[in-house]
């Protein structure tokens, strides 16, 4: 058995070289002389992405590479239940494995910054302890696998728009405080500390975007000073797919592996160019044995070297991993109102509307990268008949006439091309006018009138992957194709209209007072459709709740406040500054402190139960460097339906020496009551989850004084309040335990 010091010393330079960079799209090479593996990847986040051809986007999976499509990470956030995040990354961690891979590139989890970022649907929520507490537990199902999870993207990519370009700029104290944190308890190695959230993630994902004037790839600043020097992270850093820009960046950046998407494998920076630069005296082999050294050690951590025959089995499609991807969804799709509690509708004996591209649509096949070959995808129109059929009469039209359809069903290169065109822009009006708009009135006729002869109207909008989609940001916030005039016509004709949204971030919703009944999802899985029939027709009670702020509109954002903000200008650079002018008051962190009205909170969600808080008690221990803080708090469902609610504690500073939000989240509970019962919940709490970032000290900082603790339902229904007082300062290394 040798070690990996050793087997680095055997090593020729050209087999240190083929380990350092792709072999294939999905593939950096091993050394077969010393019977070391391939490293194989796979996207992402959802599944395990289909088969390629090693050189090019050709499909070859011929049927057997279908998956378990899993709900997006954004519908996974949603239920605020990290014993779902586990099952989320077990299954994944199991797929991996049963496909043949030994990484799998997810999750990610960038903060969302704006919900116009094409990719939020894959991200899990505006902030970092929420993002932390659900990245953490998927990051330790997938690795329960003998498979590695990858974080992704490392760091400060929040927008699509110019991904592979920007550059964001951003204060000392909004990375260490909002961005990293997140990164910094995923990448950390586990403890026996049972409250930690360190989930040891054995690789991480280099971004795209630029940051302090290098590329991340290619610069020292993310990677080498934080990631390694600070961060001691002795895990796998892998280039996001072509996102390396020269050699001796990316080499001395402490990268480990260069993976693109162009065939000339050879011509990578880390391949012959690096070759040169080493045999030519210009680059150390050093820094080469220790990149080598780390890919062995991931190797080694997944029994892939000389223990194989204790390495994992892997399987996909099981039943049980159908049934994880259903329970998911019962928990993440969201009830945002129902004010006359007309919801759950009683179908029986009815004649039913459903009206929405949405409602016949399936998702897994689009969005970019995180695209699945799904084993089968239930559409909600098909949920719905699964449950209720038979004894309801289900009359479908299409609702809104959708002009950009093959980008829709993903049949076009979604890495070249942009968004459809932009109907709601005045040089296209004309086109607008002969082209669209009678076909969206042809159809909002033929909407309307069969809402007037039905009992109930479902309609099932939102958005699609021409929207929710790597590589492009949407064009604003407003739900496409006609629909707001859609619902508010559907409203008209029939009073008992139930509309559903499903899209990966908020939408402007003009129409929202009119509307009673509104749930919300994200894309769900292949079984999602089922978990919403069960939602609407009452089989399940829903327990989802929004991981971002859905604002009432764009401008409210308070990453919309400048061009300079978002989407960032071209100023003395030929490349796209993005200046995170809000700095720490991303999401709700603004509206609270700001007291902004809102659309719907972060947080919010409701059930068909009914719960009240009563009794917050505190208690604190400080003993020398330790404080610990004891919360408890009774939840009553006061209802006659067992139900599940989330508890969520927000932390008030009173006197701080620095702005900080009104106060921010940091904690949550998930718990099941029945009817007519009551539990006591208890948080325990730490220094930690007082701390902001000290720039002068480096460090987080607990500051003496005095702070208000408050327990609630959602950022902006926060019924039991108490306070306590830190008597003295406490630095921490970290943000998060
Ligand atoms: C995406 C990554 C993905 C990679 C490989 C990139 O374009 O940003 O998230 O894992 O491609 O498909």
């Amino acid at each position: 058995m040798k070690t990996i010091s050793e087997l680095v010393n055997e090593m020729t330079l050209d087999e240190k070289i083929a380990m350092v960079h792709g072999c294939e799209f999905f593939k950096s090479s091993g050394a077969k002389r010393l019977d070391i593996p391939d490293l194989i990847y796979s996207d992402g986040p959802a599944g395990v992405r289909q088969e390629f051809e090693p050189d090019n986007w050709t499909p070859i999976g011929q049927g057997f590479d279908k998956v378990t499509w899993l709900p997006s990470n954004t519908c996974l956030a949603s239920t605020w239940n990290p014993d779902l995040a586990y099952l989320h990354g077990k299954i994944l961690g199991e797929e991996t494995k049963g496909r043949g891979k030994d990484i799998i590139l997810g999750p990610g989890f960038n903060i969302k910054r704006t919900p116009l970022c094409g990719r939020n649907f894959e991200y899990l929520s505006e902030d970092p302890y929420l993002s932390a507490a659900m990245a953490s537990p998927i990051i330790k199902g997938i690795q329960s696998s003998n498979v590695s999870a990858c974080a992704k993207h490392f760091a400060l990519n929040n927008q699509e728009l110019d991904r592979m370009s920007a550059e964001s700029i951003v204060d000392e104290r909004t990375l260490f405080e909002i961005y990293l944190p997140a990164f910094e308890v995923c990448l950390r190695k586990q403890s026996d500390d049972k409250d930690s959230l360190a989930a040891g993630s054995l690789s991480v994902m280099a971004s795209y975007n630029r940051y302090n004037d290098e590329y991340v790839c290619d610069g020292n600043k993310l990677l080498s000073d934080i990631l390694r020097d600070k961060w001691h992270y002795d895990g796998l850093v892998v280039s996001d797919w072509g996102a390396v820009h020269n050699t001796v960046g990316s080499y001395n950046s402490t990268l480990d592996v260069e993976m693109s998407v162009t065939p000339n494998f050879d011509e990578y920076y880390l391949a012959d160019p690096l070759k040169e630069k080493i045999e030519n005296g210009k680059l150390a082999e050093d820094e080469l044995n220790e990149k080598v050294k780390r890919i062995l050690l991931l190797m080694k951590r997944l029994h892939m070297l000389d223990d194989r025959d204790e390495r994992k089995p892997g399987c996909y499609n099981t039943f049980a991993h159908q049934q994880g991807a259903l329970d998911i969804a019962r928990e993440g799709i969201i009830l945002l109102k129902n004010k006359k509690k007309h919801l759950p509708l009683s179908l029986r004996g009815k004649k039913v509307a459903i009206i929405g591209d949405n409602a016949t649509r399936t998702h897994a096949n689009g969005g970019g990268s995180s695209e699945i070959n799904t084993l089968y995808d239930i559409s909600p129109l098909l949920g719905l008949q699964m449950i209720s059929g038979g004894d309801t009469e289900f009359k479908y039209c299409k609702g809104y006439y959708i002009d950009n359809e093959s980008k829709v069903i993903g049949d076009v290169d979604w890495q070249a091309e942009s968004l459809a065109v932009d109907y709601t822009k005045a040089e296209n009006a004309e086109l607008f006018k002969d082209k669209i708009a009678p076909k969206r009135k042809e159809l909002l006729d033929e909407a309307v009138a069969l809402a007037k002869d039905c009992d109930e109207v479902i309609f099932i909008g939102g958005l699609n992957h021409a929207y929710d989609v790597e590589g492009f940001d949407r064009p604003d916030m407003k739900l496409p194709y006609g629909q707001d005039e859609l619902i508010v016509a559907l409203k008209s004709a029939n009073e008992n209209l139930t509309v559903v949204l499903l899209n990966g971030g908020s939408v402007e919703m003009p129409w929202l007072d009119q509307v009673d009944n509104l749930i919300q999802s994200s894309y769900f899985g292949m079984n999602g459709s089922i978990a919403l029939a069960e939602i609407i027709t009452g089989a399940t009670n829903p327990s989802g709740h929004l991981a971002e702020t859905y604002p009432v509109k764009l401008s409210d954002l308070p990453a919309h406040q400048s061009e300079k903000s978002y989407p960032g200008i071209f100023e003395d650079k030929d490349f796209r500054q993005v200046t995170y002018e809000e700095g720490i008051m991303v999401g709700y962190r603004h509206f609270v402190t700001e007291k902004k009205k809102v659309a719907f909170p972060f947080g919010h969600g409701l059930s068909y139960s009914s719960f009240e808080l009563s009794d917050l008690k505190t208690s604190l221990s400080e003993e020398g460097e330790n404080v610990s803080v004891q919360v408890d708090v009774c939840l009553k469902n006061i209802s006659d339906l067992d139900g599940k609610e989330t508890v969520q504690l927000y932390i008030a500073p009173k006197d701080s020496p620095v702005v900080r939000p009104a106060y921010e989240l940091k904690s949550f509970k998930k718990v099941k009551i029945p009817a007519k019962s009551e539990e006591k919940i208890v948080f325990n709490l730490d220094g930690h989850s007082f701390a902001y970032y000290d720039v002068d000290k480096e460090s987080y900082l607990a500051k003496e004084g005095s702070y208000d603790i408050y327990v609630g339902f959602s950022s902006d229904d926060l019924p039991a309040k108490a306070t306590l007082s830190l008597n003295k300062d406490y630095y921490f290394n970290e943000l998060f335990r």
